[in-house]
């Protein structure tokens, strides 16, 4: 018999979580980040090495894998974990997020949207029922419904529609997905920054009924006081026994204060995106590896971490590949960024398991304060 997908909650301190959600694919410690692989590849990182930074599970792409290689030939190749060799969980995303951000002359209408790729132009529809059939063939562990995330600033009435029009797509996501056993089904709350319409949706969401729950259209613009605003309540909406994923969150400060209001699960591009640009994540803030102060710095890019670039090569090593637009670039300086998220990670569950989080979150902004040194 395949284990069933379960969710347990081992402890809690405030409103942080720490907890459990076991897959046929392995468990997922939460509070949780997933390295994102959008179209098969945690870029620059083997699939390995993402798991040796302490990643349980990572993110794939419906839209991308879609257009290239297709959801049909990677099922026919035995699906995206054996295609990509990753062996743990994968949660994809549902498509319409990434194709209102990537796709070109879009067309929405109750039935699903449609649009040119933009990779070669060609035309492609997806609807609920087949951003499900995707995901099925992609072999997602965790799968997303199929929703419509306006960009921030919305007027109200356009929040609303898109909220509400989320909500019947997350009916036709829940009946098209069927009785799946160790495969997941997450509904995606929306409602921009209005408390009513979030708490509409929620309301909608768990009357349909899922296995977990996701806090959708948050990070769109609206800026971290006005997201915070929303995570004070939002979570709560949402039922306590079910695992909350807050969708493309963030900086470390963005995801230490989600945890703080009760979010066990978040994915972001930042650490692997920035890796590829020179931007370092640090337990005294980000670091820009291009600048020339580096260039004679014998010194690790920080001293606590263990990973491989702060192990065996000094800041002026990263300096100079950088500069020099070199591939080990990429390689390294992502590696450390997925380090220091999943360190992050580890140190928060610790502290929610002892019930000391106050204190870390304290510590955690004590050290940015004093910056890098
Ligand atoms: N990624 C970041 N935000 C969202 C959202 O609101 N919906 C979906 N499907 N993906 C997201
Ligand atoms: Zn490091």
């Amino acid at each position: 018999m395949t284990a069933a997908f379960n969710f347990e909650v081992k402890a809690t301190d405030g409103k942080a979580r720490g907890g459990v959600i076991t897959t046929p694919r392995g468990q997922i410690r939460t509070p949780a980040f997933m390295p994102v692989g959008t179209a098969g590849t945690v870029k620059a990182m083997l699939p390995d090495s993402v798991a040796a930074t302490g990643a349980d599970i990572i993110l794939g792409n419906t839209y991308h894998l879609m257009l290239r290689p297709t959801a049909e030939r990677i099922d026919r190749l035995g699906g995206l974990h054996r295609f990509m060799n990753w062996r743990g969980p994968i949660l994809t995303d549902s498509g319409g997020f990434q194709v209102m951000s990537l796709a070109e002359l879009r067309k929405l209408t109750e039935d699903g949207v449609t649009f040119k790729s933009h990779v070669d132009g060609s035309r492609h529809t997806l609807t609920p029922e087949r951003s499900m059939e995707i995901q099925r063939l992609l072999g997602s562990d965790i799968v997303m419904c199929f929703d419509e995330c306006p960009a921030l600033p919305a007027t109200d009435d356009e929040v609303a529609r898109a909220m509400r029009l989320s909500m019947r797509w997350a009916e036709r996501s829940r009946a098209a997905f069927g009785d799946r056993p160790g495969h997941a089904l997450f509904g995606i709350m929306q409602g921009g920054v209005t408390r009513e319409l979030r708490e509409e949706s929620a309301e909608a969401l768990k009357s349909i009924g899922f296995d977990g729950y996701a806090v959708g259209g948050l990070a769109v613009g609206e800026g971290q006081e006005a997201m915070f605003g929303v995570l004070d309540y939002a979570p709560d909406c949402l039922p306590a026994d079910k695992p909350r994923y807050l969708m493309g969150v963030g900086k470390p400060d963005d995801i230490v204060g989600a945890v703080a209001r009760g979010i066990d699960m978040m994915d972001c591009v930042l650490p692997t995106r920035s890796g590829r640009t020179g931007q370092v994540f640090t337990r005294r803030g980000v670091v820009n590896i291009k600048n020339a102060r580096h260039a004679d710095d014998p010194r690790p890019l920080d001293e606590e971490c263990a990973c491989p670039a702060c192990r065996h090569y000094s800041r002026a090593y990263l300096h100079h590949v950088f500069r020099a637009q070199e591939i080990i670039s990429s390689m390294l300086l992502t590696w450390h960024n997925l380090h220091y998220y999943q360190d992050l990670m580890a140190g928060m569950r610790a502290a929610i398991a002892e019930g000391r989080f106050a204190d870390w979150q304290a510590t955690f902004h004590a050290a940015r304060a004093e910056g890098d040194i």
